[in-house]
């Protein structure tokens, strides 16, 4: 059974694509390597495309006829959603909406969409769930909040069912190290963390001390990237099993600050971490913790790798190899 991987070069769409092999499906990834990598793909074929070009979206549906399709191509950092807001409209926006009416155009019923929790926005709840409303405070949410109700409006119209995941702070790697977390630019505060503790670069600066938080620094739900894409192959066996449309946080319910990440990693890694202490950086949130009932009750997930120790041990393993070439 082929399942059609938007961004499977990508951080999380590769490890989807080695839990989906593994699970008895072939992953056909799609990406412009935009920023993924040609030497992520590593479990199934590989169709160069830009998911603003239709006519090569239809010949690829032609080619494949998947049964399904899992949407994680996107572009994803919030502060460069703050700086340049209208490429983020137009490529997660317009790529989506090119990709879903391909896919109602193919017969394809089922459609697994990555979206976060930077659709909630810096809210007072110190619990979001899926019925939290969403009010996103930078062009990242905003764009992908765009993309859920797009979905919606299609499923009452078409023949297609929707799985929707809401995503907290995805880390750690393959523990087999066959793929892991590799950006260019780096932005995300683990993999920089690491960088500073073997010298890659000089020091991690912490974006924001004066948070309204217990030690001043940001709180994040961190959540195993390989539970993570666990969960996608519930959400699919969900929607073949005929059960409907449904949204899914993914996160643990436990929040971590910057300072418990800072103070975990010395202790796994057995290393000094290099810091300095900065300002805030534009559209973060103070703090983003997730309510995870639904999906450990509605779908059996169990998030067992996502403690704190394990995802860093698992990205120290991975950073300790050398990354990928295109
Ligand atoms: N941080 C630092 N220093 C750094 C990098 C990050 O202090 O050099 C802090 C951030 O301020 C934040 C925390 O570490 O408080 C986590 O930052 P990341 O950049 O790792 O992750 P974000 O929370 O900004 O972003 C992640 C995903 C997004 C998702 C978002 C929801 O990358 O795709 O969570 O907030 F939308």
């Amino acid at each position: 059974m082929n399942v059609l991987i938007t961004g499977g070069a990508g951080y999380i769409g590769a490890h989807a694509c080695k839990a989906l092999k593994a699970a008895g499906y072939t992953p056909i990834t799609f990406d412009n390597l935009s920023t993924g990598w040609r030497d992520a793909v590593r479990f199934g074929p590989f169709e160069e495309g830009d998911l603003l070009d239709r006519a090569r979206l239809d010949e690829v549906f032609a080619t494949h006829q998947p049964v399904a399709v899992m949407h994680f191509a996107a572009l994803s950092q919030v502060g460069e959603s703050m700086q340049d807001p209208g490429r983020y409209w137009r490529e997660n926006v317009m790529g989506a909406l090119n990709l879903i009416e391909a896919t109602v155009a193919a017969g394809c019923r089922h459609f697994v969409f990555s979206s976060t929790c930077a659709t909630y926005g810096d809210q007072d709840q110190v619990t979001l769930t899926e019925d939290t409303p969403q009010q996103p405070i930078n062009a990242y949410g905003g764009s992908k909040l765009a993309i859920e109700g797009m979905l919606r409006d299609f499923s009452a119209r078409h023949d297609l069912e929707t799985v929707i995941f809401r995503y907290f702070n995805v880390a750690g790697a393959d523990p087999e190290a066959e793929v892991g977390e590799f950006h260019q630019p780096e932005t995300h505060l683990i993999p920089l963390m690491l960088d500073a503790i073997d010298g890659k670069r000089p020091a991690l600066t912490i974006f924001g001390t004066d948070y309204d938080t217990p030690d001043g620094t940001c709180i994040r739900d961190y959540v195993h990237v390989m539970d993570l894409v666990d969960a996608h192959v519930l959400g699919l066996k969900w929607l073949q099993a005929d059960k409907g449309s449904r949204v899914f946080n993914l996160g643990t319910g436990s929040g971590f600050s910057v300072r418990e990440v800072v103070d975990a990693s010395r202790a796994v890694t057995n290393r000094d971490v290099p810091m300095t202490l900065g300002e805030r950086r534009p559209g973060d949130c103070t703090k983003l913790v997730s309510g995870s009932a639904r999906a450990i009750e509605d779908l059996g997930w169990s998030p067992e790798r996502s403690t704190l120790n394990q995802m860093i041990a698992d990205a120290w393993r991975w950073h300790q190899g050398k990354g990928y070439s295109r």
